[in-house]
C-alpha cells in the first residue's frame, strides 16, 4: 500500500481540531516536526482523521519493527490482557517474563550466560546499566561520546550529548561522566579518513582522558550506540570497535552497548554489535523490542548482576502484557523480519548511494540496514551542515505523504518498520530525490 493525500491541505480538518486542543495541555517540550495527528496503523502505513494515508518511515521513532498492528503481535496482545494484565515481576513470577528474559539472553553476542533486568523504556534500560556498573565494579567514573543519546532522566541525560537544549536548564547533571569524540568519519575531528586513521579517538581516551584526568582504575563503564542514533545515523568503522574493546579490556572497564534504536533486527542483523563482532558486557534494549509496547531491558553477563534484593526493580518492569507482544515481535523478527531489514535495507541504499553525486546539497549517506541516515550540507567541500534545508525537506516528503525524521542538526532518519516492501522503498526514495530536485 501506497501514501495518499485527500485534503486540499496538511493537517486536515480534524487532525487540525486535535492539535488545537493538544496545544492547550500537552507538555510543550515535546518535539514535533510536523503536524501528523495518527488515527490507525497497518504495517507502513498511517492513516489521519481525515483519511490521509502516509508511508511511515520513521515508526513511531524505530519502535514499530513488526509494522503497526502486526496481526500476529496484536493477537498476542489481546489474548494476554484477556490472561493477565499486570501482576509486577518485582515481587511476583510469571512465566512469560521468564520465556522473554531467556531468549533475550540467548540472542545477545557472546556466549556466556547472561541475565536480564526489566523496565519500560530505554533510559530506564540505560540507568539499569549505569546502577549495575556502578554496583559491580564499585567505580563512579563513565565515559560516552558526542553525539550520542542515552536517554532523558538524570542518570541517561548525563551520558546523552546529542542537542544541548536537552540539558539546557537541568544541571547538575550526574557527575563522572566524560564525552570523548565518537567515530564520525565524515567529520573526523581528528582529519583524518577511515582508511587510513589509527583510531584516534579510541586512543585518545587514553593518551588524553586517562593520562590527564579520568584514572581509568575509577572509570565503570563505556556507553556506546553501535550505530549512533539521534547524533545522526552515524556508523563506525570496524576498527573503532576493536580497539575500544582492548581499550576496556586493559582496564577492567565494562562496556555497555546502548542498542535501544539499533537493535532488535533494525540493522539487517538482530543487533547492530553483531556487524563488528563486538560482544558487550552489557546490552540495552528498548523500541523495536516489543513493536510499540512500552518495555526495555537490559542485558548483562550474568556475573556481573552480583546486586542484592532491593538495589533495583520497577513495578512496571516487564508487564506481561509488554513481554507477550515483545515474543510475538522476536519470532516474527527471526522468521522473517531481519532478513527483510537487510534485503530492503540494501535494495533502498543502492537507490540512495549515488545522492551526493547527483545532489550537491546531500554530504554523506550511510547506514546498516534500514537505519540509514541522509546528511544535508550547504557545500559539499566545507560541509557545512543544513539543518534548514533537512527541515524543509522532511517538511516536503510529510506534505507528499512521506513520514521522516531528522537526527542530528542535519541529516534525516530512515527508520522505516521492517515489514516494508520494494514498493514502499520506491516511493521513499522517490520521493526523497523528488524533494531534493526542488531544493537545489
Ligand atoms: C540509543 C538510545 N538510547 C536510549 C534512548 C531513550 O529511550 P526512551 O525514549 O525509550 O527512554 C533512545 C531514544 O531515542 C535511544 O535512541
Amino acid at each position: 500500500m501506497l501514501p495518499k493525500i485527500v485534503t486540499t491541505s496538511l493537517p486536515g480538518p480534524k487532525a487540525k481540531a486535535i492539535i488545537e486542543r493538544d496545544k492547550q495541555v500537552l507538555s510543550p517540550s515535546y518535539t514535533r516536526s510536523y503536524p501528523l495527528v495518527a488515527e490507525r496503523g497497518q504495517g507502513a502505513i498511517v492513516e489521519d482523521p481525515d483519511g490521509n494515508r502516509f508511508l511511515d518511515f520513521a515508526a513511531g521513532i524505530a519502535v514499530v519493527a513488526t509494522g503497526h498492528c502486526h496481526p500476529s503481535v496484536v493477537k498476542a496482545i489481546q489474548e494476554q490482557a484477556a490472561k493477565l494484565i499486570h501482576m509486577s515481576g518485582t515481587d511476583f513470577y510469571y512465566e512469560n517474563m521468564v520465556a522473554l528474559a531467556e531468549k533475550l539472553a540467548s540472542l545477545v553476542p557472546g556466549d556466556v550466560p547472561r541475565r536480564v533486568y526489566f523496565g519500560n523504556s530505554g533510559t530506564e534500560a540505560v540507568e539499569a546499566a549505569i546502577k549495575l556498573a556502578r554496583y559491580h565494579t564499585g567505580r563512579g567514573q563513565f565515559v560516552a561520546f558526542l553525539g550520542a543519546f542515552h536517554g532523558r532522566t538524570m542518570g541517561s541525560l548525563a551520558m546523552t550529548a546529542s542537542k544541548s537544549v536537552q540539558k539546557k536548564g537541568f544541571f547538575p547533571m550526574m557527575p563522572g561522566v566524560h564525552h570523548v569524540p565518537y567515530a564520525y568519519c565524515y567529520r573526523c575531528p581528528y582529519g583524518k579518513s577511515p582508511d587510513t586513521c589509527a583510531v584516534e579517538c579510541v586512543k585518545a581516551i587514553e593518551s588524553e582522558l586517562f593520562r590527564t584526568s579520568v584514572p581509568p582504575e575509577d572509570v565503570a563503564a563505556v556507553f556506546v550506540e553501535p550505530v549512533q542514533g539521534e547524533g545522526g545515523y552515524v556508523v563506525p568503522p570496524q576498527k573503532f570497535f576493536d580497539e575500544l574493546r582492548r581499550l576496556v579490556d586493559r582496564h577492567g572497564i565494562l562496556l555497555v552497548a546502548d542498542e535501544v534504536q539499533s537493535g532488535m533486527g533494525r540493522t539487517g542483523k538482530m543487533f547492530a554489535s553483531e556487524h563488528f563482532g563486538l560482544e558487550p558486557d552489557v546490552m540495552a534494549l528498548a523500541k523495536g523490542i516489543a513493536s510499540g509496547m512500552p518495555l526495555g531491558a537490559m542485558v548483562a553477563r550474568a556475573e556481573l548482576m552480583d546486586w542484592k534484593p532491593g538495589a533495583h526493580a520497577s513495578t512496571f518492569g516487564g508487564n506481561p502484557v509488554a513481554v507477550a507482544a515483545s515474543l510475538a515481535t522476536i519470532e516474527l523478527l527471526e522468521q522473517e523480519l531481519v532478513a527483510n531489514a537487510a534485503r530492503l535495507g540494501e535494495y533502498l541504499m543502492d537507490k540512495l548511494r549515488d545522492l551526493p553525486q547527483r545532489f550537491p546539497i546531500v554530504g554523506d549517506v550511510r547506514g546498516l540496514g534500514l537505519m540509514i541516515g541522509i546528511e544535508l550540507v550547504r557545500d559539499q567541500a566545507t560541509k557545512e551542515r543544513a539543518p534548514d534545508l533537512r527541515d524543509r525537506l522532511v517538511q516536503m516528503c510529510f506534505e507528499r505523504g512521506l513520514l521522516l525524521l531528522g537526527a542530528g542538526p542535519n541529516a534525516i532518519r530512515i527508520c522505516p518498520p521492517l515489514v516494508i516492501t520494494r514498493d514502499q522503498a520506491d516511493f521513499a526514495a522517490q520521493t526523497i530525490e523528488d524533494c531534493l530536485r526542488l531544493l537545489i
